[in-house]
């Protein structure tokens, strides 16, 4: 189901059709799967003298913007950090501002994925979630599922410590029922345990806002993610950021953990 991801990038784009300058991009390596910490929302809208959900109401919008920018650009997998088990730690008025604007835009937005062949997805855990968020997700999931353009990921009640525990658990079911052996435990049986089954790991990270830390985001999956952070906080984040991202991906060298024979 997934082999298109790991064939090479749909031929290039014209330049003339997009909004942004890709000018100095190589087309060819385009990294195929993005995470993106979205945030600074609130220090955003801190420093327009609004209240911090106004951040959140303009983020939402940024993501709209840069998912088309990367569907244009060939990107097959954006994971999107919209929410971690972490942030039901803050006021209630904004985590419940948080779950109405999750509900809103997978309402709002079904079109705009369908006008985009935009495959929704979702990666965390539903318990604990508001009922109406959690039907949204199914609806987006039914709605959006043979979209054949790229995936979105929304990170929505995800940690990826806890994500590595569910994994953990499930694999010690299977053991357990007798369904799996201890010794053929590998990587690639871990990672069909995580929400991120059957998708490439992730090849650039981005984290706008200035902060320079993972906050638990696809931890194992990131193991050689290349990363790129910017000040900028998200609201403000432009489809030109994303190009300087992927630019500087690009002179990146890939090692893992090898050499590169010149
Ligand atoms: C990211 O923005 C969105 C969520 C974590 C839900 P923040 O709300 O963390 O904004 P800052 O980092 O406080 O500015
Ligand atoms: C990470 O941002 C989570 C999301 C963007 C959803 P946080 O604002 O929660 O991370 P910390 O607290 O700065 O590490
Ligand atoms: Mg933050």
């Amino acid at each position: 189901m997934f082999k298109g991801l790991f064939q090479t990038t749909k031929s290039p784009v014209k330049q003339e059709k997009l909004q942004f300058d890709t000018s100095d991009l190589d087309m060819n390596n385009i990294p195929k799967h993005i995470a993106i910490i979205m945030d600074g929302n609130g220090r955003w809208a801190k420093a327009q003298g609004k209240v911090r959900t106004y951040g959140h109401q303009r983020g939402a919008e940024t993501l709209k913007k840069i998912v088309r920018a990367a569907n244009d650009l060939g990107v097959k997998v954006i994971s999107a950090y919209a929410f971690s088990t972490e942030n039901w730690k803050r006021p209630i008025t904004e985590v419940n501002f948080i779950m109405d604007l999750l509900s809103r835009y997978l309402t709002s937005e079904i079109q705009e994925f369908n006008d985009n062949n935009v495959q929704v997805r979702f990666l965390g855990s539903r318990a604990g979630l508001p009922q109406i968020v959690q039907e949204k997700m199914d609806n987006a999931i039914r709605q959006t599922q043979n979209n054949t353009g790229i995936i979105l990921n929304l990170a929505i009640n995800y940690g990826g410590q806890a994500e590595i525990l569910h994994a953990v658990q499930s694999i010690a079911q299977e053991v357990y029922e007798g369904k799996l052996d201890v010794s053929s435990i590998n990587n690639k049986v871990f990672e069909e345990h995580l929400y991120t089954q059957g998708l490439p790991a992730p090849d650039l990270l981005i984290r706008p806002g200035g902060d320079l830390r993972i906050s638990n985001f696809l931890l194992w999956q990131i193991a050689y993610a290349e990363i790129w952070t910017t000040k900028t906080y998200w609201p403000d984040f432009t489809p030109d950021h994303l190009v300087e991202a992927i630019l500087a991906y690009q002179g990146r060298e890939r090692r893992y953990g090898g050499l590169v024979t010149k």
